[in-house]
């Protein structure tokens, strides 16, 4: 069998606001994505994935969308679209973008008809009275209803912005359909489908007692759901050239998991489990070992535009912690089987902004929550490309970016780590390279090699995987030479919070 290009594709996840502003608004776009490609393929990526630059009115930056067959001014237009995957196609990178199919933006025409009081089927409308017609809970924080003039409640599990679509109407069926053909038809390689356990919600709206996003409940991961992805799946195969989606899918079971991803269903699941594990060789282990039980493409990923940067997560009370175990789970994670999902600047080491005042931020979240959550602004901070200047180069001239960046921003800077053989964006590339080179020779199993406490010891075929996450070093398996590390070896020992590649003997 021809292996898919996804299966062990290494996707890098560009938060379009925070990635590089060619129009000089403080907002990445597209045209500043563009100049940035030639970056990405020295970096080894296989592929893009791009969040949401459609029409919009920013409740959630680009997660609520108007038009989801256009591309909002803020981040170009539709020619600018084009441009870019002609170019990224040219220089071997796939682009694969986010589809939004749970919610709209209240601005879209649909719900602007809905909130005339015409075609109401095509939303979650519901009569209430005084109260919210159920107990549900917005995933931001406060009630998941809001009432409009003439007394009705209409449903979004996020923002009031977002009102959630009624999939039990065909019309709401019909027009998905079309949108995806509208983005093969303009050469994208796949799709990331946004909130993908959503879109159907257990007839009768009932009460819950746990509304948690990560469990199957009357709010989350209906049986429904899996008919759309069958038919999805079917204008995806009939298009050349192996189209992928790839489901964000949020459950605490593999079992769940796997649903999402039959053979007639989605490529690919996003595996959280992989993120959500603790610093602990045992809780490595059981993420992969069911992992590779249940899904028969398993993906990972540490980061992404919703979560504190895993840097940070990593962080103990001495401080060059968080880098070392960031850089050891990425090297653990490229020796898996399967693709990996990175979130720009991770590869630049970038740490969550934690300080970010209350008047810059921006997510739905820390409004929604009364201030009680910070929301996700601290992992959404645009990018630094070169060491100085008023927006580190995310910006032309001295145009101030969206979200503040500290002083630290400039020495992580692309520029200032380009070159520095210790820096973590070489480790990156050097890493990416040598996975590039080495993964398709590489057998879809992996095999646990007995590992001392506090570490955890994979082989696949001649590669052989060490990771300490202990407090002591510990010796290493035999082997023949060392291809990579992430840290300094120590003789023939391995020290904490630090992993390597050997070449079995
Ligand atoms: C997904 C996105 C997140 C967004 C939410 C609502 O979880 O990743 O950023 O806020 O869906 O669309």
């Amino acid at each position: 069998m021809d292996i898919p290009w996804w299966r062990d594709a290494i996707v890098y996840e560009i938060y379009v606001r925070s990635f590089s502003d060619a129009s000089g608004d403080g907002v990445g776009d597209l045209p500043g994505i563009r100049k940035r490609l030639p970056y990405l393929r020295d970096l080894g990526v296989d592929a893009i994935w791009l969040t949401p630059f459609y029409t919009s009115p920013m409740a959630d930056g680009g997660y609520d969308v108007a038009d989801y067959r256009d591309v909002d001014p803020l981040f170009g237009t539709l020619g600018d679209f084009e441009s870019l995957v002609s170019d990224a196609h040219e220089l071997g990178l796939r682009v694969v973008v986010d589809i939004v199919p749970n919610h709209s933006s209240d601005r879209h025409p649909w719900f602007r008809e809905a909130l005339r009081g015409e075609r109401r089927e095509r939303y979650l409308f519901r009569e209430g009275g005084e109260l919210p017609p159920n107990n549900w809970q917005s995933t931001f924080s406060g009630p998941a209803w809001t009432r409009v003039e003439d007394g009705q409640w209409y449903l979004h599990l996020f923002a009031p912005g977002q009102p959630d679509f009624n999939w039990r109407d065909p019309e709401v069926h019909a027009e998905f359909l079309d949108v995806l053909r509208f983005w093969l038809d303009r050469g994208v390689d796949g799709f990331r489908i946004d909130v993908a356990m959503g879109l159907y919600k257990a007839e009768g709206l009932p009460d819950v007692e746990d509304q948690s996003f990560t469990s199957v409940s009357p709010v989350w991961g209906q049986p429904e759901v899996h008919e759309v992805y069958r038919q999805w799946r079917k204008v995806l195969d009939s298009y050349p050239g192996e189209r992928m989606a790839v489901g964000e899918v949020w459950t605490d079971k593999a079992e769940d998991l796997a649903q999402y991803v039959r053979p007639d269903e989605l490529h690919q699941s996003f595996n959280f489990a992989w993120l959500q594990a603790p610093w602990s060789p045992t809780a490595f282990k059981k993420v992969i070992d069911e992992t590779m039980a249940t899904v028969p493409f398993a993906t990972w990923v540490l980061s992404n535009h919703d979560v504190v940067r895993h840097r940070t997560r990593y962080d103990t009370e001495d401080p060059g912690t968080g880098l070392k175990r960031a850089k050891a789970a990425l090297l653990t994670m490229l020796a898996l089987p399967g693709s990996a999902y990175l979130y720009q600047g991770e590869e630049l080491g970038l740490p969550e902004v934690k300080n970010l005042p209350p008047e810059a931020r921006q997510d739905p979240v820390f409004f929604q929550s009364e201030g009680k959550l910070p929301g996700r602004d601290g992992c959404r901070v645009p990018i630094p490309w070169t060491a100085g200047g008023a927006s580190f180069g995310f910006s032309p001239g001295d145009v101030k970016p969206w979200l503040p960046q500290p002083e630290a921003f400039g020495e992580l800077s692309a520029e200032a780590q380009t070159g520095q053989t210790t820096s973590t964006l070489e480790f990156y590339r050097q890493a990416l390279t040598t996975r590039r080179d080495l993964v398709r020779s590489l057998p879809y199993t992996l095999e646990w090699l007995d590992s001392p406490e506090g570490a955890l010891f994979f082989t696949r075929g001649p590669l052989t995987c060490v990771l300490n996450c202990g407090l002591e070093p510990v010796r290493l398996p035999p082997y023949e030479s060392v291809l990579l590390s992430s840290g300094p070896l120590d003789g023939g020992l391995l020290p904490p919070d630090t992993a390597a590649w050997l070449n079995r003997p």
